[in-house]
């Protein structure tokens, strides 16, 4: 049930949710936006109808324009802001030793969950750990259960770098597993969805971005990831993911012990421009 609903009072008749819709389903033949009961099904719940109506008219799913933030052009941050924020984003491997408030957690997963997904999907999962003791006794699981691996001699090829990483926690106390990080987001994707994968890793990069604008660090972790995804395959019972679903990534995050002071220069990216010469 979409409950689309038009305020036939304000609505302008403009067809603006019509020619918008990806779906081609809202009709404008009365002059007032419909959708017939037969293509309700086809709806991706994208709400571009409600994003677009300059009058505020359209109502669907149970969300009204009210719920949204207006879009006036003054209160988009400028690109300058948009390019500082990108060029400020580096990986923390350094953390400090406390839980971020579960607020600002929400929050931060909450403006993450605003990524695009295939089809608009949205069958993600944010598996998030948001007490450090946790985190903590998660990664001793996690060197445990790679020594049992190196034990039973079934530490697949290519990951000996495995065996230092566990030599370096044990010895030294240094963590290149989690990187120190006092929380974990797993992202993970309903197999059956359109994207499953694709869509976690955007949801990440989302988070990745606006955590760093309120001064949370983060940390791709491909070690974790392959910890978790594929070598101590437990952690997902362990974790709560369920069995349909893949894990996307692993990205730890916190508040950093260390400050970048500026921006680095990559160089020019490699484009490979199409000319059809
Ligand atoms: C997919 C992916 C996996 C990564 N895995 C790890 C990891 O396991 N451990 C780590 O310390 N850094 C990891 N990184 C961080 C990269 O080393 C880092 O992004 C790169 O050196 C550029 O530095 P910057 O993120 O500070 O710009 C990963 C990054 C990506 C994108």
């Amino acid at each position: 049930m979409l409950d689309f609903t038009i305020d036939v009072e304000t609505c302008i008749g403009c067809g603006q949710c019509a020619s918008d819709c990806p779906a081609m389903i809202i009709d404008m033949e009365t002059g007032i936006p419909t959708i017939s009961k037969e293509l309700e099904s086809f709806c991706i719940g994208c709400m571009h109808c409600v994003a677009i109506c300059s009058e505020g008219s359209v109502q669907i799913l149970g969300y009204s324009p009210l719920d949204g933030i207006a879009l006036p052009s003054d209160k988009m941050p400028n690109p300058e802001q948009v390019e500082l924020l990108i060029k400020a984003r580096r990986s923390t491997r350094k953390y400090r030793d406390e839980n971020i408030d579960s607020a600002m957690i929400d929050k931060l997963l909450e403006v993450a969950g605003h990524a695009p997904s295939g089809h608009n999907d949205r069958e993600l999962l944010y598996t998030v750990v948001d007490d450090k003791g946790i985190v903590y006794d998660l990664r001793e699981e996690a060197f445990a259960g790679l020594e049992k691996l190196i034990e039973e001699e079934k530490l697949p090829e290519g990951m000996e770098m495995f065996i230092d990483i566990i030599e370096a926690w044990r010895k030294t106390g240094t963590d290149i597993l989690f990187r120190g990080a006092p929380h974990l987001l797993i992202v993970s994707g309903l197999q059956e969805s359109a994207s499953p994968l694709h869509d976690a890793i955007i949801a990440l990069a989302t988070f990745e971005l606006y955590a760093r604008s309120r001064g949370v660090g983060t940390i791709w972790n491909g070690l974790a990831t392959l910890t978790m995804a594929e070598l101590v395959p437990l952690f997902k019972k362990r974790l709560g993911i369920p069995d349909n679903h893949q894990i996307g990534y692993v990205m730890g995050f916190g508040y950093p012990a260390i400050q970048y002071e500026r921006t680095i220069n990559r160089g020019k990216p490699r484009i490979n421009r199409v000319t059809l010469k």
